[in-house]
């Protein structure tokens, strides 16, 4: 016989009611189970409203006009097709945008084999651009729950910049683009804070100022780390109308942070 604790903390159940089924497991498998709860550390149960955040008052900017770069890499497009409402986000909230793609590092045979279509026509982004922005909203598909090379090879393109602090304290958000619905846009986000630590590029997360992240009658992309959208496997799943708008509502709280940065 061997012995395994399960120690859960569970607010309103959930969490213990899954607990039930993993200690039914164990046991199945021989275990003697010590069942466990930690401390509560509250006074009482607090009354929780979801939504509260996004109620909070809203602060009205009357500041300079800031120049955020929307910077993607799309093989597929479903990221363009995002950057577009992010576009339209920054630009309802005042900002400027300069909208660019990083270089492909992939040769044209190796493209054809992966069915990418023509690249997109916006201008190729270089290290040397980025101090001329306020602030940086990336996009980029999930490659094994990270960014993909082409990206990567572009943040490996900032030394210089980097030696200089060059982009120290300017901020950048992140959105996204996965094949499946639990295909990694939060770890893609989570992997790539180590590039924007290292700049002291302060990042900006989305929070959950829209709605529709609390919606769960339907697949919907993104989450607090920044719009996203399920292509499916065969990026036969374009952005939905939901997906859309929640890039519009990052673009325009992106843009509020950067001008209060830039204040
Ligand atoms: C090498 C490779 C790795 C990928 N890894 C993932 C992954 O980890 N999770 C996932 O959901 N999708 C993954 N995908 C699917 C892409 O994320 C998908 O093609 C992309 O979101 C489509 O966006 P785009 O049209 O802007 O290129 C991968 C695709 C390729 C080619």
């Amino acid at each position: 016989m061997f012995k395994v604790f399960v120690i859960t903390y569970s607010m309103y159940g959930h969490i213990n009611k899954m607990a039930e089924s993993i200690v039914e497991g164990l046991q199945k498998a021989g275990a003697e189970v010590g069942r466990y709860q930690v401390a509560e550390t509250l006074s009482a149960p607090r009354n929780y409203t979801r939504n509260g955040y996004s109620n909070a008052p809203r602060t009205q900017h009357r500041c300079a006009m800031v120049k955020i770069f929307v910077i993607t890499y799309s093989m597929y497009g479903h990221v363009n097709k995002m950057a577009e409402s992010i576009v339209t986000g920054l630009q309802k909230a005042g900002a400027e945008v300069g909208r660019f793609q990083v270089a492909e590092t992939l040769s044209d045979e190796i493209l054809a084999k992966m069915h990418a279509p023509a690249k997109a026509s916006f201008p190729i982004i270089t290290a040397s651009q980025l101090p001329e922005a306020d602030g940086y909203l990336f996009g980029f598909p999930t490659r094994y729950g990270s960014a993909p090379a082409q990206m990567k090879a572009f943040f490996d393109s900032t030394g210089s910049l980097w030696q200089k602090g060059a982009l120290a304290g300017k901020p950048a958000g992140i959105f996204f683009s996965t094949a499946s619905q639990h295909g990694g846009q939060e770890a893609t986000a989570f992997s790539t804070l180590p590039f924007l630590a290292h700049h002291g590029i302060i990042y900006v997360p989305f929070g959950y100022k829209h709605p529709h992240l609390f919606d769960n009658s339907e697949v919907i992309g993104g989450s607090a780390w920044g719009a996203g959208t399920v292509a499916s496997g065969d990026g036969s799943r374009q952005p939905t109308q939901k997906e859309l708008e929640i890039a519009v509502v990052q673009g325009e709280e992106f843009a509020k942070v950067a001008k209060k940065l830039a204040a």
